[in-house]
């Protein structure tokens, strides 16, 4: 059990007798109110497989809390998921959710002045949720990887949610699926978790590892699994020996730490998403560090893990190679190795007697999967900022594209006219309308479009330019998201017409269109946003620009 006899609570602070009552009544001693009061932060849901098995790791959280001395209190948040709770207006509520569940940590553990949190971080929008938490309320906080669901099989084959997806977006425009699209439904998962592959959950679950902010060795998991649930343990644990040191966040979370995040995934080729939560992190944390700055500076770090969608690796066997650890372990020259970690050491320490288990699933720098980086940020006429997504550079997909725009104010439209063949090879595919505001939220389904493309044959023929964003699971000819400023605020994209030249080069980082800036200047943009209410129309007033990460927080001058 740890030493807390001289640790200060903060729980203590505000220890009115009424206070007492309440804790009390709720079951506390005496011996038990001088103990650290620790929040589990779960997302526990009955609308989404990603977070099916929490109630069980929150009870192993809360037994070994109480062995190690703390007192375990579960606060509940919100739960967004992809597939259920993103069926309603173009998928809004998905990231509208990571503020929601940062905003919730803050209400409940803040408010009641806890001594520090462990959190169960699994789908997309939690590990950005979580993190963003830590780095505002600044108290010890360490995350345990929720794990990933145990994908299917037919014929000895494997099939994933990414197959199903694909398959039904792909029968509309005559593409054949590998299997019977409601087989591979009947098949796809078979067990609690995030989606396999390395689409969003999982890169943020690497990404947390290599903040510091989850133990070592520790992502990717496999959801509800022995390992996981000793990973748990572990982790409650640590939590209570990190109150006693008083380890925060924010000595966690330096500029070292954010190189390392960057540079993770550029190594396994993760999802873009990664970049406007790690900036969003930072923010949070009231550091003045740019992300997107960063991820030029990182860019020459290569691909070291080709998972899915990259390659043919599954996340089993990048899990059973050595996962994060060992990507971080191959990354240790190019990085931050005296960064400090939630284990109390520091990067290089905590990998100092670690052998990487696959080396042929997690190559060295000297000889990578694919040059880097696997994602780039453009900049140029058309846009302060906007991403690409590479992936294995090996040249099967186009880096350099002009063509005529073709523009789309809707998802639906631009359906439309893929399925009538009104969208042409050699054209740049716009479609605006979803970011931040426009979405809002980011909603608007943009990813439904690339899937389209790619099933009409039209994926390596056109490219496609949005302000929305990308599930991980995008990887598809030349893609340009999170096109910013969006149209919604007045960009470019929002003044682009029918027709008007645009030019995008990966080796020049830019992405410009042949109108002068006189006449962009003098158009009106479309004036359009997708309409909404309640939450989401809140979100549309207050959200900030991408390059904050589209925080929800005033911004200091
Ligand atoms: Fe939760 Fe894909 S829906 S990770």
């Amino acid at each position: 059990m740890t030493n807390l006899r001289n640790t200060p609570l903060r729980s203590l602070a505000a220890n009115s007798p009424s206070r007492r009552a309440n804790w009390k009544a709720l079951g506390l001693s005496a011996e038990d109110m001088l103990k650290p009061k620790i929040a589990v932060i779960n997302s526990s849901s009955e609308l989404a497989i990603c977070y099916a098995h929490l109630d069980g790791i929150a009870k192993i959280v809360k037994e070994e809390i109480r062995r190690a001395g703390g007192i375990p209190f579960e606060v509940r948040t919100a739960a967004p998921s992809d597939f259920i709770t993103g069926a309603n207006k173009g998928g809004s509520y998905i990231l509208a959710g990571r503020d929601i569940i940062a905003n919730d940590i803050e209400v409940q553990v803040e408010a009641a002045l806890l001594d520090g949190m462990i959190c169960l971080t699994s789908c997309d929008k939690t590990p950005p949720g979580h993190l963003m938490a830590a780095a505002r309320l600044n108290i010890p906080t360490i995350l345990v990887i929720g794990g990933y669901q145990q994908a299917g099989e037919i014929d000895g084959q494997p099939v994933d949610v990414e197959d199903v997806w694909s398959g039904q977006i792909g029968e509309r425009f005559g593409a054949q699926p590998k299997f019977p699209v409601a087989e591979m439904a009947e098949n796809a998962i078979m067990g609690p978790g995030v989606c396999a592959g390395m689409a969003t959950a999982n890169t943020m679950h690497c990404v947390v590892e290599a903040l510091g902010m989850a133990l070592p060795g520790h992502a990717p998991v496999r959801g509800n699994s022995p390992k996981m649930q000793a990973n748990a343990r572990e982790a409650a644990r640590r939590i209570v020996a990190m109150v006693a040191e008083d380890l925060k966040p924010r000595s966690i979370l330096t500029e070292g730490a954010f190189r390392n995040a960057v540079a993770t995934v550029l190594a396994v080729s993760g999802s873009i998403n990664a970049i406007k939560h790690l900036q969003a992190t930072a923010v949070e944390a009231e550091m003045d560090l740019d992300i997107f700055a960063l991820w030029e500076e990182m860019s020459d770090v290569p691909v070291l893990a080709a998972v899915r969608p990259t390659g043919a690796v599954r996340i089993e066997q990048f899990e059973d190679a050595g996962g994060a650890r060992a990507v971080l372990k191959r990354l240790l020259p190019r990085i931050s190795g005296d960064a400090l970690t939630c284990s109390g050491k520091t990067l290089a320490e905590n990998l100092a007697d670690y052998e990487i288990e696959g080396p042929e699933v997690i190559h060295p720098m000297d000889n990578p999967i694919g040059k880097g980086p696997a994602i780039a940020i453009l900049t140029g006429t058309l846009a302060s900022s906007a991403v690409v997504r590479l992936g294995i550079r090996d040249g099967s997909r186009p880096e350099e594209f002009s063509g005529p725009a073709r523009v789309f104010e809707s998802t639906v439209d631009c359906m439309q006219a893929i399925e009538d063949r009104v969208v042409q090879p050699g054209d740049v595919v716009i479609a605006r309308n979803q970011g931040l505001k426009g979405g809002p939220a980011m909603g608007g389904s943009a990813s439904v479009i690339l899937f389209a493309l790619d099933a009409a044959g039209l994926a390596k023929t056109t490219a496609f330019v949005t302000d929305g964003q990308l599930s991980g699971l995008c990887l598809k000819g030349l893609t340009v998201a999170e096109v910013s400023p969006e149209a919604a605020t007045g960009g470019p994209i929002g003044k682009v017409r029918n027709g008007d030249l645009v030019r995008i080069s990966v080796a020049g980082r830019s992405i410009d269109i042949d109108v002068s800036a006189a006449e962009l200047a003098a158009r009106e943009g479309p004036g359009y946003c997708t309409p909404a209410t309640g939450y989401l129309a809140n979100f549309r007033e207050v959200v900030r620009p991408l390059e904050t990460g589209g925080v929800l927080l005033p911004l200091k001058d």
